[in-house]
């Protein structure tokens, strides 16, 4: 591992957090890294939603299997988009952007010492209705993800999963 590129290798999935809470500023941080992504055309079909009472946390705790953590988490944010707005009008292209999106929240999240752990939403209808519901979301906003959001108590350890059976030089 290269360590100038340690804030990436040091991004891990964290799923246990401190009682303490994380501020407006932080997430605004973390928003304004997310819609530095880069994005088809510049659509920014990008849309957020800023969740910090701990009643609406456990509520998207509810619906998500495999989003347990958020009972701890002290902040969460519910990952969009807005398929009027994404280029082409494409379910694809809007994926990839909120993608990228998702991406830059958790390496600037991991920069700012917090802890974040992308919560899977698309494609699974079940969870993508509860979170409609849930959030009264217009026709026109996808749910993609979730991501829980808190103050470690500990740090997964830095890792490579590179593989070198993945890569094929010149052409397949
Ligand atoms: C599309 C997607 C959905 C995910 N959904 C969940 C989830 O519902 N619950 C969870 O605990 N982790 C979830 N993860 C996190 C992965 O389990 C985790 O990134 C993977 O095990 C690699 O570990 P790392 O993030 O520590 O590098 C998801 C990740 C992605 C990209």
């Amino acid at each position: 591992m290269n360590n100038t590129l340690n804030y990436i290798f040091s991004r891990r999935s964290v799923r246990k957090y401190q009682d303490k809470e994380v501020s407006e500023e932080m997430l605004h941080d973390l928003l304004e890294a997310a819609m530095a992504a880069p994005s088809a055309v510049a659509k920014d079909p990008w849309r957020f939603i800023v969740i910090r009472k701990r009643e609406n946390i456990d509520k998207l705790a509810a619906v998500l299997p495999h989003g347990k953590m958020l009972l701890q988490a002290t902040a969460a944010l519910v990952v969009c988009g807005d398929i009027n707005n994404a280029h082409d009008q494409q379910e694809s292209y809007m994926l990839q952007d909120l993608s990228a999106a998702v991406e830059n929240i958790l390496l600037a999240a991991n920069t700012l010492g917090l802890g974040t752990c992308w919560l899977g939403v698309h494609p699974r209808q079940e969870r993508m209705n509860d979170i409609r519901e849930l959030f009264s979301l217009p026709n026109n906003i996808i749910p993609m993800c979730g991501i829980a959001v808190g103050w470690p108590t500990d740090r997964p350890e830095p890792r490579t999963r590179f593989n070198g059976e993945y890569v094929h030089k010149e052409t397949w």
